[in-house]
């Protein structure tokens, strides 16, 4: 690994000047270092949503916003996607490096033992009112795990205790995705089948029918959906990543900590955006599949609407994610037999939205949200489930960003502010207000 090197900056204020270190990463991203700012000055940096804000060094994942690249641990997030499997991608993200035959049949091994969740965790389960969205219910049970395996309330745990945590956590979130899927469709929960692989145990927990003694899963959405967790696996300082950062460096717990990472990504103009994205190409084609009107909406600042799944914090070329899954699509579709009329309209609206000026001089390119959910909808998953498996995809990430963060004792995070209220005044009894 390339060293960081140092140089000065030097800032001046108020007639005095200062030296400021500048870092350089391994891929020649320059930041100033201004840790010691408010020491040494009396000032703070202003940054609202962190647009300039390096909150932290990272040897995880590598992302290029202007040149659409995005690698993990030196390798490009296209060779992973062809040529890995999610199971390999979660261990280079957690580990540092792929795995060779052996470490992998333990890792995969090691996962396998811990797939069962609790059935106590059924109670909890049981009292959500059926209908109610996925990621809530992802959350509670994510939290709910905490109360099962409490040696995680300690920090100072040992490194095996930890890793346990980690290993429960990746084998467990399939199940609880799928029992999640189940409780929807109003069917009862498969359990764990642990001669399957990872992906193919998730399918066969989703998609078998208690009664159903021969389901398969077909090996084309295997491998749709080990691509699809690959592509969603990490990005580096995102939001969800950021909270699971910043919960994790009070010392919370890992279970805390994921379920609140999970909970960011909820939001609509993050993970929850695939959902959108699906629903917003159902509005097109229910109002008769003009485009272009959609296109304007977008366009009219008047009307909060926005081109769901178009638009990105770090890509300004385009998200080399996208244009994978765009491929995936057509490929998923055509040898599944689907023809599904809403990705004719996601082709169109990303062919109308790519020669506006609005959308060209603002950089907004379809994102790894545009077409995914067409994807997950041609293998069965409804609408709302979507956003769960991001999380499902996502969550090595997470792990591998907590775990570098408290490896490094990185500490509590806790930025300031520039306050702009009141300054001090009388207190008025509240007669006399
Ligand atoms: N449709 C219409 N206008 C947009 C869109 C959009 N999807 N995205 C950004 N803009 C406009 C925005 O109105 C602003 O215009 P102006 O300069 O005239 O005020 C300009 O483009 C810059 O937007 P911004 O909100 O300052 O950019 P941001 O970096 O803060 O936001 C974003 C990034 C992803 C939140 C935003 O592009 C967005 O809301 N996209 C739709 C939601 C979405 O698809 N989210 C998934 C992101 S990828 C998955 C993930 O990793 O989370």
């Amino acid at each position: 690994m390339p060293d960081i090197k140092a140089q000065n900056c030097t800032i001046n204020l108020e007639g005095n000047t200062y030296e400021f270190p500048v870092i350089i990463g391994s891929e020649g991203e320059k930041a100033i270092d201004i840790s010691k700012l408010r020491d040494t000055t009396g000032y703070v940096t202003l940054d609202i949503g962190y647009k300039n804000t390096g909150a932290t060094k990272s040897n995880i994942t590598f992302l290029d916003g202007e040149q659409g690249i995005l690698r993990h641990r030196g390798y490009s997030i296209e060779d992973l996607a062809e040529k890995a499997n999610f199971l390999e991608v979660a261990y280079l993200l957690l580990k540092g490096e792929l795995p060779n035959k052996e470490q992998f049949e333990d890792f995969d091994d090691s996962i396998r033992h811990h797939t069962l969740v609790n059935e106590d965790l059924q109670n909890i389960f049981k009292t959500f009112p059926t209908g109610s969205h996925p990621m809530g219910q992802l959350i509670a049970m994510i939290s709910s795990l905490s109360a099962y395996y409490p040696k995680a309330l300690d920090p100072n745990r040992s490194a095996e205790s930890k890793n346990r945590t980690v290993l429960r956590l990746l084998a467990k979130m399939p199940t609880i995705c799928a029992m999640i899927y189940k409780k929807r469709m109003g069917h009862p929960v498969v359990y764990p089948n642990n001669n399957l692989d990872y992906v193919s145990n998730f399918l066969n927990m989703t998609f078998k029918h208690v009664s159903d003694s021969d389901y398969q899963p077909d090996p084309v959405v295997v491998d749709a959906m080990n691509k699809l967790l690959i592509l969603h696996a990490d990005h580096e300082q995102n939001c969800s990543a950021s909270t699971v950062r910043l919960v994790g460096s009070s010392q919370a717990n890992l279970y805390a900590t994921i379920a609140a990472g999970v909970a960011a990504l909820w939001g609509p103009l993050h993970g929850g955006a695939n959902q959108e994205v699906l629903e917003m190409l159902e509005a097109i084609k229910s109002d008769g599949g003009n485009v272009q009107k959609w296109v304007d909406k977008a366009k009219d600042k008047n009307d909060p609407f926005r081109l769901m799944g178009f638009g990105h914090r770090v890509y300004k070329n385009f998200d080399p994610r996208a244009k994978i899954i765009k491929k995936t699509c057509d490929d998923v579709l055509n040898r599944l037999g689907i023809n599904d009329p809403v990705l004719e309209i996601a082709k169109k609206l990303e062919e109308a939205a790519l020669t506006d000026p609005y959308f060209v001089e603002r950089k907004l390119y379809p994102n790894v949200d545009f077409y995914s959910g067409i994807i997950y909808r041609a293998i069965g998953f409804p609408t709302e489930m979507f956003t769960a498996l991001f999380a499902l995809g996502r969550l090595p990430g997470w792990i591998a960003q907590w775990q570098e963060m408290s490896n490094e004792n990185q500490p509590i995070g806790r930025p300031r502010q520039i306050y702009t209220g009141q300054t001090p005044r009388s207190f008025i009894p509240r007669g006399e207000r």
